[in-house]
Protein backbone atom coordinates (compact mmCIF):
# COMPACT_ATOMS: atom_id res chain seq x y z
CA UNK A 1 0.00 0.00 0.00
CA UNK A 2 0.91 4.12 -0.61
CA UNK A 3 -0.06 6.75 0.83
CA UNK A 4 -1.00 9.31 -1.18
CA UNK A 5 -2.49 12.72 -1.09
CA UNK A 6 -5.29 12.71 -3.47
CA UNK A 7 -7.10 15.67 -4.44
CA UNK A 8 -10.84 15.49 -3.80
CA UNK A 9 -12.04 18.82 -4.53
CA UNK A 10 -11.17 22.60 -6.26
CA UNK A 11 -12.55 25.90 -6.04
CA UNK A 12 -11.66 29.46 -7.34
CA UNK A 13 -12.70 32.89 -6.45
CA UNK A 14 -12.14 35.98 -8.64
CA UNK A 15 -12.83 39.68 -7.66
CA UNK A 16 -16.33 41.00 -9.59
CA UNK A 17 -14.49 43.76 -10.75
CA UNK A 18 -13.28 42.86 -14.44
CA UNK A 19 -11.13 45.45 -16.51
CA UNK A 20 -10.56 44.81 -20.28
CA UNK A 21 -7.61 45.66 -22.08
CA UNK A 22 -9.60 48.69 -23.74
CA UNK A 23 -10.16 50.08 -20.40
CA UNK A 24 -6.39 49.85 -19.63
CA UNK A 25 -5.50 51.89 -22.61
CA UNK A 26 -7.51 54.99 -21.17
CA UNK A 27 -4.39 55.05 -18.37
CA UNK A 28 -1.01 53.51 -19.69
CA UNK A 29 -0.11 54.24 -23.04
CA UNK A 30 -0.98 50.61 -24.52
CA UNK A 31 -3.35 48.97 -27.06
CA UNK A 32 -5.80 45.71 -26.83
CA UNK A 33 -3.79 44.74 -29.90
CA UNK A 34 -0.47 44.70 -28.25
CA UNK A 35 -1.48 43.06 -25.58
CA UNK A 36 -3.20 40.52 -26.86
CA UNK A 37 -1.15 39.81 -29.50
CA UNK A 38 2.26 39.81 -26.88
CA UNK A 39 0.45 37.92 -24.10
CA UNK A 40 -3.12 36.42 -25.44
CA UNK A 41 -4.29 38.85 -22.09
CA UNK A 42 -7.73 39.83 -22.89
CA UNK A 43 -9.30 40.87 -19.06
CA UNK A 44 -7.62 40.55 -15.83
CA UNK A 45 -9.91 40.80 -12.30
CA UNK A 46 -9.02 43.56 -9.89
CA UNK A 47 -9.90 43.51 -6.06
CA UNK A 48 -12.21 46.09 -4.50
CA UNK A 49 -11.38 47.78 -1.47
CA UNK A 50 -13.23 45.71 0.86
CA UNK A 51 -11.15 43.00 -0.35
CA UNK A 52 -7.67 41.23 0.33
CA UNK A 53 -5.40 38.17 -0.11
CA UNK A 54 -7.41 36.37 2.62
CA UNK A 55 -10.49 37.05 1.77
CA UNK A 56 -10.34 36.08 -1.77
CA UNK A 57 -8.32 32.37 -0.64
CA UNK A 58 -11.44 32.22 2.19
CA UNK A 59 -13.73 32.24 -0.85
CA UNK A 60 -11.62 29.80 -3.37
CA UNK A 61 -11.10 27.58 -0.11
CA UNK A 62 -14.92 27.64 0.63
CA UNK A 63 -15.84 26.60 -3.07
CA UNK A 64 -13.06 23.61 -2.85
CA UNK A 65 -14.39 22.14 0.31
CA UNK A 66 -18.22 22.48 -0.94
CA UNK A 67 -16.80 20.42 -4.12
CA UNK A 68 -15.28 17.94 -1.51
CA UNK A 69 -18.44 17.71 0.14
CA UNK A 70 -16.24 17.79 3.25
CA UNK A 71 -16.47 20.41 6.43
CA UNK A 72 -13.74 22.90 7.20
CA UNK A 73 -13.42 21.82 10.87
CA UNK A 74 -12.29 18.54 9.18
CA UNK A 75 -9.33 20.52 7.85
CA UNK A 76 -5.65 19.77 9.74
CA UNK A 77 -3.63 21.89 7.49
CA UNK A 78 -4.00 25.25 5.58
CA UNK A 79 -0.70 26.00 2.85
CA UNK A 80 -1.11 28.92 1.58
CA UNK A 81 0.93 30.52 -0.90
CA UNK A 82 1.46 34.10 -1.35
CA UNK A 83 3.48 36.86 -2.12
CA UNK A 84 1.03 39.50 -1.42
CA UNK A 85 -0.19 38.84 1.82
CA UNK A 86 -2.56 40.83 3.96
CA UNK A 87 -0.14 41.53 6.56
CA UNK A 88 3.99 40.97 6.56
CA UNK A 89 2.75 38.77 9.99
CA UNK A 90 0.79 36.30 10.66
CA UNK A 91 0.25 34.45 7.25
CA UNK A 92 -2.58 35.20 6.09
CA UNK A 93 -3.15 31.43 5.95
CA UNK A 94 -4.25 32.19 9.84
CA UNK A 95 -6.96 34.62 9.13
CA UNK A 96 -8.54 31.99 6.08
CA UNK A 97 -8.55 29.42 9.05
CA UNK A 98 -10.30 31.89 11.38
CA UNK A 99 -12.84 32.97 8.61
CA UNK A 100 -13.48 29.21 7.98
CA UNK A 101 -14.18 28.64 11.51
CA UNK A 102 -11.28 26.46 12.21
CA UNK A 103 -10.04 26.43 15.89
CA UNK A 104 -7.31 24.65 15.64
CA UNK A 105 -4.79 23.20 12.60
CA UNK A 106 -1.52 23.95 11.52
CA UNK A 107 -1.84 27.18 8.84
CA UNK A 108 1.43 29.32 7.17
CA UNK A 109 1.88 30.56 3.90
CA UNK A 110 4.49 29.91 1.73
CA UNK A 111 6.24 32.82 -0.69
CA UNK A 112 7.74 31.57 -4.37
CA UNK A 113 5.56 33.98 -6.27
CA UNK A 114 3.86 32.54 -9.40
CA UNK A 115 5.71 28.98 -8.42
CA UNK A 116 4.10 29.65 -4.75
CA UNK A 117 1.16 27.07 -5.56
CA UNK A 118 3.39 23.73 -6.92
CA UNK A 119 5.90 24.62 -3.85
CA UNK A 120 3.00 24.43 -1.22
CA UNK A 121 1.82 21.54 -3.51
CA UNK A 122 4.59 19.74 -2.26
CA UNK A 123 4.64 20.88 1.26
CA UNK A 124 1.51 19.87 1.96
CA UNK A 125 1.92 16.32 0.22
CA UNK A 126 4.64 15.65 2.17
CA UNK A 127 3.61 16.18 5.34
CA UNK A 128 0.40 13.78 4.36
CA UNK A 129 2.88 11.45 2.96
CA UNK A 130 4.57 11.51 6.40
CA UNK A 131 1.58 10.47 8.28
CA UNK A 132 1.06 13.74 9.85
CA UNK A 133 -1.79 15.20 8.44
CA UNK A 134 -5.07 13.91 6.79
CA UNK A 135 -6.88 16.62 4.85
CA UNK A 136 -5.74 19.71 3.63
CA UNK A 137 -6.53 22.94 2.00
CA UNK A 138 -3.20 24.36 -0.46
CA UNK A 139 -4.51 27.75 -2.10
CA UNK A 140 -2.62 30.05 -4.16
CA UNK A 141 -4.37 33.74 -3.86
CA UNK A 142 -2.86 36.83 -4.91
CA UNK A 143 -3.84 40.92 -4.85
CA UNK A 144 -1.03 41.86 -7.61
CA UNK A 145 -2.99 44.86 -8.62
CA UNK A 146 -1.74 46.42 -4.95
CA UNK A 147 1.91 45.76 -6.12
CA UNK A 148 1.76 47.02 -9.61
CA UNK A 149 3.42 50.17 -10.86
CA UNK A 150 0.38 51.56 -12.51
CA UNK A 151 2.69 53.62 -14.77
CA UNK A 152 4.39 51.18 -16.24
CA UNK A 153 2.84 49.94 -19.33
CA UNK A 154 5.36 47.12 -19.41
CA UNK A 155 4.40 45.37 -16.32
CA UNK A 156 0.35 46.93 -15.07
CA UNK A 157 -1.16 45.02 -17.93
CA UNK A 158 0.33 41.78 -17.59
CA UNK A 159 -1.32 40.83 -14.05
CA UNK A 160 -4.34 40.51 -11.93
CA UNK A 161 -6.30 39.38 -8.93
CA UNK A 162 -7.47 35.89 -7.60
CA UNK A 163 -7.41 32.79 -5.55
CA UNK A 164 -7.59 29.18 -5.84
CA UNK A 165 -7.67 25.89 -3.64
CA UNK A 166 -7.48 22.10 -3.30
CA UNK A 167 -8.60 19.86 -0.93
CA UNK A 168 -5.76 17.25 -0.62
CA UNK A 169 -6.82 13.62 1.35
CA UNK A 170 -4.58 10.84 2.51
CA UNK A 171 -5.67 7.59 0.83
CA UNK A 172 -3.71 4.32 0.82
CA UNK A 173 -3.54 3.48 -2.67
CA UNK A 174 -2.62 -0.12 -3.95
CA UNK A 175 -2.73 0.23 -7.36
CA UNK A 176 0.14 1.83 -9.12
CA UNK A 177 -1.98 3.79 -11.36
CA UNK A 178 -4.30 4.96 -8.45
CA UNK A 179 -5.35 8.70 -7.89
CA UNK A 180 -3.19 10.87 -5.92
CA UNK A 181 -0.50 13.19 -6.48
CA UNK A 182 2.70 10.51 -8.03
CA UNK A 183 5.26 13.26 -8.54
CA UNK A 184 6.31 16.24 -7.56
CA UNK A 185 9.93 18.75 -8.47
CA UNK A 186 11.26 22.03 -7.25
CA UNK A 187 13.87 24.24 -8.47
CA UNK A 188 15.15 27.78 -7.48
CA UNK A 189 18.06 30.12 -8.61
CA UNK A 190 17.90 33.05 -6.53
CA UNK A 191 21.18 34.75 -9.23
CA UNK A 192 18.11 35.60 -11.56
CA UNK A 193 16.48 37.86 -8.59
CA UNK A 194 16.93 41.57 -10.64
CA UNK A 195 14.62 39.99 -13.59
CA UNK A 196 11.64 39.52 -11.42
CA UNK A 197 11.45 41.08 -7.70
CA UNK A 198 9.28 43.78 -6.07
CA UNK A 199 11.36 47.11 -4.97
CA UNK A 200 10.54 47.04 -1.39
CA UNK A 201 9.95 45.35 1.83
CA UNK A 202 10.29 45.27 5.64
CA UNK A 203 13.70 44.82 6.15
CA UNK A 204 14.88 47.19 3.38
CA UNK A 205 13.08 49.87 2.52
CA UNK A 206 10.48 49.45 4.88
CA UNK A 207 7.81 49.96 2.33
CA UNK A 208 5.56 47.20 0.53
CA UNK A 209 7.38 48.30 -2.93
CA UNK A 210 6.45 47.51 -6.78
CA UNK A 211 6.70 44.70 -9.19
CA UNK A 212 9.79 45.31 -11.82
CA UNK A 213 10.48 42.96 -14.96
CA UNK A 214 12.57 42.14 -17.41
CA UNK A 215 10.08 40.36 -19.22
CA UNK A 216 11.93 39.67 -22.23
CA UNK A 217 14.91 37.94 -19.97
CA UNK A 218 11.83 36.18 -17.95
CA UNK A 219 10.61 34.84 -21.20
CA UNK A 220 13.47 33.25 -22.17
CA UNK A 221 14.45 31.39 -19.01
CA UNK A 222 10.63 30.18 -18.62
CA UNK A 223 10.13 28.02 -21.46
CA UNK A 224 13.20 26.01 -21.50
CA UNK A 225 12.86 26.02 -17.39
CA UNK A 226 9.41 24.89 -17.87
CA UNK A 227 9.92 22.75 -20.30
CA UNK A 228 12.98 20.58 -18.69
CA UNK A 229 11.15 20.15 -14.98
CA UNK A 230 7.67 18.95 -16.77
CA UNK A 231 10.20 16.38 -18.58
CA UNK A 232 11.94 15.48 -15.54
CA UNK A 233 8.94 14.88 -13.24
CA UNK A 234 6.80 12.74 -16.16
CA UNK A 235 10.21 11.01 -15.79
CA UNK A 236 10.14 10.64 -11.81
CA UNK A 237 6.73 9.48 -11.92
CA UNK A 238 7.45 6.57 -14.97
CA UNK A 239 5.55 8.58 -17.64
CA UNK A 240 5.96 10.30 -20.92
CA UNK A 241 4.24 13.34 -22.23
CA UNK A 242 2.12 10.60 -24.41
CA UNK A 243 0.52 9.87 -21.12
CA UNK A 244 -0.62 13.46 -20.50
CA UNK A 245 -4.32 14.10 -20.75
CA UNK A 246 -4.09 17.77 -19.37
CA UNK A 247 -1.37 20.84 -18.58
CA UNK A 248 -2.45 23.28 -16.15
CA UNK A 249 -0.12 25.79 -16.22
CA UNK A 250 1.32 28.85 -14.76
CA UNK A 251 -0.84 31.81 -16.82
CA UNK A 252 1.90 34.07 -17.98
CA UNK A 253 1.03 34.41 -21.62
CA UNK A 254 -0.18 32.40 -24.54
CA UNK A 255 2.97 32.36 -26.25
CA UNK A 256 5.00 30.74 -23.33
CA UNK A 257 1.87 28.16 -23.39
CA UNK A 258 2.75 27.30 -26.80
CA UNK A 259 6.28 27.72 -26.77
CA UNK A 260 6.78 24.78 -23.64
CA UNK A 261 4.02 22.61 -25.48
CA UNK A 262 5.39 22.31 -28.53
CA UNK A 263 9.11 21.60 -26.74
CA UNK A 264 7.22 18.68 -25.08
CA UNK A 265 5.37 17.70 -28.23
CA UNK A 266 2.19 18.08 -26.34
CA UNK A 267 -1.18 18.81 -29.06
CA UNK A 268 -2.18 22.80 -28.06
CA UNK A 269 -5.76 21.03 -27.34
CA UNK A 270 -4.32 19.37 -24.18
CA UNK A 271 -3.10 22.73 -22.33
CA UNK A 272 -5.74 24.74 -20.18
CA UNK A 273 -5.76 28.49 -21.31
CA UNK A 274 -7.07 30.92 -18.82
CA UNK A 275 -5.04 33.66 -19.56
CA UNK A 276 -7.48 35.51 -21.94
CA UNK A 277 -9.66 35.98 -18.89
CA UNK A 278 -7.67 36.22 -15.65
CA UNK A 279 -4.18 37.61 -16.64
CA UNK A 280 -1.39 36.25 -14.66
CA UNK A 281 -2.61 35.65 -10.85
CA UNK A 282 0.52 34.34 -9.92
CA UNK A 283 0.34 31.76 -6.95
CA UNK A 284 -3.43 31.52 -7.63
CA UNK A 285 -3.17 31.21 -11.71
CA UNK A 286 -2.73 27.06 -11.57
CA UNK A 287 -5.25 26.49 -9.17
CA UNK A 288 -7.31 28.91 -10.74
CA UNK A 289 -7.20 27.22 -14.51
CA UNK A 290 -7.65 23.44 -12.77
CA UNK A 291 -10.83 24.27 -11.21
CA UNK A 292 -12.09 26.02 -14.10
CA UNK A 293 -11.07 22.63 -16.47
CA UNK A 294 -12.40 20.82 -13.73
CA UNK A 295 -15.64 22.81 -13.49
CA UNK A 296 -15.94 23.09 -16.99
CA UNK A 297 -15.82 19.23 -17.88
CA UNK A 298 -12.52 18.74 -19.28
CA UNK A 299 -10.69 17.69 -16.56
CA UNK A 300 -12.20 14.49 -15.30
CA UNK A 301 -11.59 12.07 -12.53
CA UNK A 302 -8.41 9.75 -13.61
CA UNK A 303 -7.49 12.01 -16.15
CA UNK A 304 -3.36 12.54 -15.73
CA UNK A 305 -2.55 16.16 -15.48
CA UNK A 306 0.67 17.81 -15.43
CA UNK A 307 0.88 21.61 -13.08
CA UNK A 308 3.74 23.72 -13.93
CA UNK A 309 4.66 27.29 -13.03
CA UNK A 310 7.60 29.58 -13.01
CA UNK A 311 8.07 33.24 -11.24
CA UNK A 312 10.37 35.31 -9.43
CA UNK A 313 13.46 33.80 -7.66
CA UNK A 314 13.75 32.33 -9.99
CA UNK A 315 11.34 29.51 -8.62
CA UNK A 316 10.46 26.53 -10.81
CA UNK A 317 8.34 22.93 -10.59
CA UNK A 318 6.27 20.83 -11.89
CA UNK A 319 3.82 18.34 -10.49
CA UNK A 320 2.26 15.13 -12.54
CA UNK A 321 -1.09 14.21 -10.57
CA UNK A 322 -3.68 11.58 -11.33
CA UNK A 323 -6.72 13.58 -10.66
O1 LIG B 1 4.77 35.12 -13.88
C1 LIG B 1 6.16 35.19 -13.85
C2 LIG B 1 6.69 34.95 -15.16
N1 LIG B 1 6.53 36.12 -15.99
C3 LIG B 1 6.51 35.93 -17.29
O2 LIG B 1 6.53 34.80 -17.70
C4 LIG B 1 6.55 37.13 -18.22
C5 LIG B 1 7.42 36.78 -19.36
N2 LIG B 1 7.54 37.83 -20.34
C6 LIG B 1 6.56 38.17 -21.19
O3 LIG B 1 5.46 37.65 -21.12
C7 LIG B 1 6.88 39.14 -22.29
O4 LIG B 1 8.27 39.38 -22.33
C8 LIG B 1 6.14 40.49 -22.13
C9 LIG B 1 4.69 40.31 -22.46
C10 LIG B 1 6.31 41.02 -20.72
C11 LIG B 1 6.70 41.53 -23.12
O5 LIG B 1 6.65 41.05 -24.45
P1 LIG B 1 7.94 41.21 -25.40
O6 LIG B 1 7.54 40.74 -26.71
O7 LIG B 1 9.07 40.52 -24.69
O8 LIG B 1 8.13 42.79 -25.46
P2 LIG B 1 9.34 43.69 -24.92
O9 LIG B 1 9.34 43.77 -23.45
O10 LIG B 1 10.60 43.30 -25.59
O11 LIG B 1 8.87 45.09 -25.50
C12 LIG B 1 8.69 45.30 -26.92
C13 LIG B 1 8.19 46.70 -27.15
C14 LIG B 1 8.99 47.76 -26.43
O12 LIG B 1 9.09 48.89 -27.27
P3 LIG B 1 10.44 49.17 -28.14
O13 LIG B 1 11.52 49.28 -27.12
O14 LIG B 1 10.57 47.97 -29.04
O15 LIG B 1 10.08 50.43 -28.83
C15 LIG B 1 8.15 48.10 -25.22
O16 LIG B 1 8.36 49.42 -24.77
O17 LIG B 1 6.85 46.83 -26.63
C16 LIG B 1 6.77 47.96 -25.78
N3 LIG B 1 5.76 47.70 -24.75
C17 LIG B 1 4.48 48.00 -24.91
N4 LIG B 1 3.78 48.58 -25.91
C18 LIG B 1 2.46 48.73 -25.75
C19 LIG B 1 5.94 47.11 -23.54
N5 LIG B 1 4.77 47.05 -22.89
C20 LIG B 1 3.84 47.57 -23.71
C21 LIG B 1 2.46 47.78 -23.61
N6 LIG B 1 1.81 48.34 -24.66
N7 LIG B 1 1.75 47.39 -22.53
Amino acid sequence: MTLRSVIIGTGSFLPAKRVSNAELAERVDTTDEWIVERTGIRFRHIAGDDETTSTLATEAARAALESAGVEATSIDLIVLATATPDQTFPASATRVQTALGINDCVAFDVAAVCSGFLYALQVADSMIRAGAHRRALVIGAETFSRILDWEDRATCVLFGDGAGAVVLQAQESAEQGGRGILATRLHADGRHNDLLYVDGGPSTTGTVGKLRMKGREVFRHAVVNLAAVMSETLEVAGLSSADVDWVVPHQANARILDATARKLGLAPGKVVVTVDQHANTSAASVPLALDTAVRDGRIKQGDLIVLEAMGGGFTWGAAVVRF
